[in-house]
């Protein structure tokens, strides 16, 4: 063939174009375990900050070896064994984890709008003393734009709250994306999720929790410009800590037993 025939010109463009997929698929595969890890690095990094342990410095692989990873069927709140779920096993646990092969939910009882839900949730747990310190729970749910992605850690009365951290959303950044702010985080501290009832009382306010306000310790600051996203938020806060959520985990292990599993 000629240089200036259609036919090499042809051939050179598909060769070319054959070696750079081999080379990006190549990429993407030869990628995936680094991005696993570095995913399942990012997610301890977030519970360790939940739970008041990571300030941005140390180990973080070592920083999570003082928490226990467990597994819970959400529907009862049972404890899962490592027989039917490996919670070492990171592939397994993404399927296990994975909401489209869990229920539909009924809208009317779907207020963080996620369509469907997983069979069983990992929960974590700090020990201290023989006694759990902390229980960090991962939670989600729709704001404006996204899928809102946190983990929220209670005390042992298992409704005060330790910490919180937002890490992974589509909010906007400056707005709804402040979420992610440590500032607002920290306002979370010392908040209780219910009443004397038992009933799910927290929720964010518009604009600051007034001091005077009688309610003060079930009230969240809300941050401005973003109230659609704050709405999410409490949306979120109610379906977790509902039935289809946490709340029979949580009422199982209110008594004086504790958590054990
Ligand atoms: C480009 C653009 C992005 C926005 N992003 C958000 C957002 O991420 N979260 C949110 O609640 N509101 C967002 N809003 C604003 C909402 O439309 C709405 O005005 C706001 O939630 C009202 O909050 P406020 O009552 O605190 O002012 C955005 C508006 C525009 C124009």
């Amino acid at each position: 063939m000629t240089n200036d025939s259609a036919a090499k010109s042809f051939y050179t463009v598909l060769l070319l174009a054959l070696v750079c997929s081999a080379l990006v698929s190549g990429a993407a595969v030869g990628l995936r375990p680094r991005q696993d890890a570095n995913e399942q690095l990012d997610q301890k990094k977030n519970i360790l900050r939940a739970a008041g342990l990571y300030n941005g410095q140390g180990d973080i692989n070592l920083l999570f070896s003082a928490i226990e990873t467990k597994i819970i069927r959400l529907s009862d709140g049972t404890f899962v064994s490592k027989e039917e779920v490996d919670p070492n096993n990171f592939n397994q646990l993404k399927a296990a984890f994975n909401p489209q092969t869990g229920k539909q939910l009924p809208k009317q009882e779907d207020p963080a709008r996620l369509n469907r839900l997983e069979k069983y949730s990992l929960i974590y747990l700090v020990h201290q003393n023989n006694t759990i310190n902390t229980v960090i729970l991962p939670i989600r749910g729709k704001g404006l734009w996204s899928t809102m992605y946190g983990y929220v850690a209670l005390a042992g009365d298992l409704s005060t709250i330790t910490g919180v951290t937002f890490y992974k959303h589509g909010e906007t950044p400056g707005l709804g994306g402040e979420i992610e702010n440590q500032d607002w985080q920290a306002g979370w501290q010392g908040k209780k999720i219910h009443d004397n009832q038992g009933k799910i009382v927290l929720r964010v306010v518009k604009g600051k929790v007034k001091a005077t306000d009688q309610d003060r310790a079930h009230r969240l600051d809300g941050i401005s410009g973003a109230t659609l996203t704050m709405n999410g938020i409490n949306n979120l806060l109610m379906f977790w800590f509902g039935e289809h959520g946490f709340k029979p985990f949580l009422e199982r292990y209110k008594t004086k037993e504790g958590i054990g599993g």
